[in-house]
């Protein structure tokens, strides 16, 4: 039975939805939400849910912090000013230059699949190349240029280059003829496209740390090795940090990594759950943005006053010396609660974080790392909507997508409660899917 709500909004809304991933297929509809406020979600029917999704990473702070609605409040009382310049738009530039260590020069968009668009524009423009090379797994929008294998249903295993496979209707022909796809964390598929490809290559794109396909950390000789031959062939390294910003700290997955890039695109975290992006990378590759030379970015909404001010509070709050170090542990204190929790449950899952985002892949050995969307690809998605919908019927509210986290305002109290819950739903689905699973066998057999 659907909620009156989605009847309406299937009349109105392709899929009853305002974007394809707020379908959930745990629910069999979207999860309807009335209002937020910290690390809490309120139901249409007032019904309240620790929020474990925080909107995708955007509210790492929690929802409505004071210091962003205050900086949006500020924002109001300036006059919303829109499509003009001025002091807090350069200072902040001024301030993510001082922090990320990829920055020298900066420009401000809305959101991610913006920033990478602009990326790519730039390192073709730089180059004059128009390639591109991406990893299995690695998500960065919807751009036409990078709408390849994201999360393929069929993964062939192969250690090589592999076969682009859109994650869309609607492209150009010519689109695949321009990306090179590859496993992650495969030295040898990396080798043999650069053998192939390394004249063609305009950039090569990777989410630093893989949180798309959960939680997954590069190699470290792979990381080194992409480094040295991106730089030695003049190939433009871009870091996608939209998702992987400031999870482990305020000079992001690069700092943390201690590898820099050519350029960068940031999002989500960055304004508190604000729509900004921002792109940008060494001077260089930065002067050619128009109108200082002709790769050109412009745009009514760039910089926007509300997003400018939000991501200074963001940036604020997070200078606070004790911020980071207690949400790591928070986050940390998570993971050890839910591995409890799915033990005594009796449920497979490998939990993975890197920071204050994790990866929950189900059915999957507890004790084998996750290296490759591979490996991921393998989990049991009946098991993971099966949990995030007995989570649901617990009051936590859990998406049933690639990753997880918590925001500054959850607490040890709150983590220690889900823990409790998340064991009793584990019980619950170990005890309904799995069985029906095991009957299954023995019938078929
Ligand atoms: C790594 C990465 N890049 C790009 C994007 C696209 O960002 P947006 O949804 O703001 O367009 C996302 C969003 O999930 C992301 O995780």
């Amino acid at each position: 039975m659907t909620s009156e709500l989605y009847q309406r909004a299937s009349k109105v809304l392709p899929g009853g939805v305002t974007a394809a991933a707020r379908a959930n297929p745990a629910l069999g509809e979207p999860f309807y939400v009335a209002r937020a406020a910290g690390p809490m979600l309120t139901g249409l029917n007032g019904r309240e849910y620790i929020d474990l999704c925080m909107s995708n990473g955007a509210t790492l702070l929690g929802h409505a912090h004071p210091a962003i609605a205050t900086a949006v409040q500020r924002a109001i009382e300036l006059g919303i000013t829109c499509a003009y310049d001025g002091e807090a738009q350069v200072r902040l530039a001024e301030r993510l230059v001082e922090q990320i260590p990829a920055f020298e020069m900066v420009r401000f968009t809305t959101s991610g699949t913006e920033a990478t668009f602009y990326a790519l524009r730039i390192a073709r423009a730089y180059t004059g190349r128009t390639k591109v090379l991406k990893f299995e797994g690695h998500f960065h929008g919807f751009n036409d240029a990078l709408a390849f294998n994201f999360w393929p249903t069929r993964v062939d295993g192969s250690s090589s280059v592999l076969a682009p496979i859109p994650e869309t209707d609607g492209l150009p022909e010519s689109a695949p003829s321009e990306i090179v796809v590859i496993p992650f964390n495969d030295l040898a598929a990396f080798q043999a496209a650069l053998d192939r490809f390394g004249d063609e290559l305009a950039a090569v794109i990777m989410e630093p740390i893989n949180f798309d396909s959960g939680a997954i950390l590069p190699d470290r000789s792979l990381l080194t090795l992409i480094r040295e031959e991106t730089k030695r062939r003049g190939i433009v390294l871009i870091f996608d940090e939209i998702l992987s910003g400031y999870r482990t700290g305020p000079d992001c997955a690069q700092g943390y990594l201690g590898v820099t890039p050519d350029l960068t695109t940031l999002g989500k975290a960055v304004a508190g759950g604000v729509p900004l992006s921002v792109f940008g990378g060494r001077r260089e590759l930065m002067s050619i943005v128009a109108p200082a030379g002709r790769a050109v970015h412009t745009g009514t909404y760039n910089a926007h006053l509300i997003p400018i001010m939000a991501a200074h509070a963001f940036l604020d709050t997070i200078a606070a010396p004790d911020f980071y170090p207690r949400l790591l542990a928070l986050s940390e204190r998570l993971q050890q609660e839910l591995r409890r929790a799915f033990k005594e449950g009796g449920l497979p899952v490998r939990i993975q974080s890197v920071g204050a985002r994790f990866g929950m892949y189900f059915g999957l050995d507890p004790e084998i790392e996750v290296t490759c969307f591979q490996q991921a690809s393998r989990q049991d998605k009946r098991l993971l909507n099966a949990f995030c919908r007995e989570m649901h019927q617990r009051g936590v509210y859990v998406n049933p997508a690639w990753h997880h986290g918590i925001s500054a305002m959850h607490t040890e109290q709150i983590v220690d409660r889900v823990g409790e819950l998340a064991a009793d739903a584990a019980r619950a689905v170990a005890q309904t899917v799995l069985t029906m699973t095991e009957e299954r066998r023995h019938t078929r057999y």
